[in-house]
């Protein structure tokens, strides 16, 4: 496995590749990985001939500062983990790399940005463009692969990739949970052994919500999740919203739309933890 971190340098590598006719998959992270990362790494190997992973702690894309500053790095984990999935090239820019320059381009997401993370979350999603866009030109990827854990990321990732014309594919792999069923996230680490039993709670209500689907109306859906998430005082909703998944907008009935995704944040102490739930998908409910 190779580590490189000047972007000329990796430029080179995979020019060389694609002249032997290899494809390139390509693994975004920002480090601190878990399996969840790892699972992405391994889908990638089996799509391509050659698996980039990066990782880079973006700055654009945190809103809250002190957020970046508490970000969980593992680089020494993070090298054993790629290295024992077989992962090919792990590119590590540092940040003068990545933006020599301030970034001070401005995306335009319409309504798939003004809603859920890009409501609490402001100026998050410019930032994910801005560094996603910047590695999608460095790597030159055949194949790009995220996860569903993050939803919203997922559709603005998808609409970058349009707008901006590029031949990238965009491959969604499955969130990945621990055994109490919360969904894998670096931000974990941050959660004391008490907060990620109690956070086993979001993913419980999320999956037991479906069985009311669709005898309960969608705003009743709505509330009662709410309310049983905000039942454990430990953990406060910051936000649920059951969506159209293509559109990212709110629905008011089940029969409107064929594909419909139920999306969550909530606070666990400091710690903010995301997750989603498909309750209908090509017009079929998902039990
Ligand atoms: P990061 O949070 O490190 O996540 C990297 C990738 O791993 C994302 O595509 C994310 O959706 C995926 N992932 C995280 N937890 C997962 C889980 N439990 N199961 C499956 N996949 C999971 O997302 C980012 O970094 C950044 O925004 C990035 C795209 C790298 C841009 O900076």
């Amino acid at each position: 496995m190779k580590t490189i971190q000047k972007i000329a340098d990796l430029k080179a590598i995979i020019s060389e590749l694609k002249k032997e006719g290899k494809t390139i998959g390509f693994v975004p992270t920002m480090g601190a990985l878990h399996s969840g990362h790892i699972s992405l790494v391994e889908q990638c190997k089996t799509e391509n001939d050659v698996t980039v992973a990066s990782i880079f702690v973006n700055p654009t894309q945190f809103n809250d500062k002190n957020d970046l500053k508490n970000y969980p790095r593992t680089p020494e984990k993070d090298y054993e983990m790629l290295r024992s999935a077989g992962c090919d090239i792990i590119f590590s820019p540092s940040a003068d790399e990545i933006y020599p320059e301030p970034d001070t381009r401005i995306f335009n997401f319409g309504a798939l940005e003004t809603v859920m993370e890009g409501r609490f979350r402001p100026g998050h999603f410019n930032g994910v463009a801005q560094v996603v866009s910047k590695l999608f030109d460095i790597v030159d990827a055949h194949r790009a692969y995220f996860g569903e854990k993050d939803f919203q990321q997922v559709a603005i990732i998808k609409n970058m990739v349009e707008q901006l014309q590029l031949g990238v594919k965009i491959v969604v792999c499955p969130t990945v949970r621990e055994e109490n069923g919360l969904a894998k996230s670096s931000r974990n680490e941050l959660l004391s052994s008490e907060q990620r039993k109690k956070a086993a709670l979001i993913s419980k209500t999320l999956f037991e919500s479906r069985t009311f689907v669709p005898e309960m109306s969608v705003g009743a859906l709505r509330e009662w999740v709410i309310w049983q998430i905000n039942a454990e005082s430990a953990l406060s909703v910051e936000y649920f919203e059951i969506v159209n998944g293509n559109t990212l907008q709110a629905i008011f009935d089940w029969e409107d739309v064929s594909y419909v995704v139920g999306c969550v944040a909530v606070l666990c102490g400091k710690v903010r933890l995301i997750d989603n739930v498909t309750y209908k998908k090509d017009g079929e409910i998902v039990r």
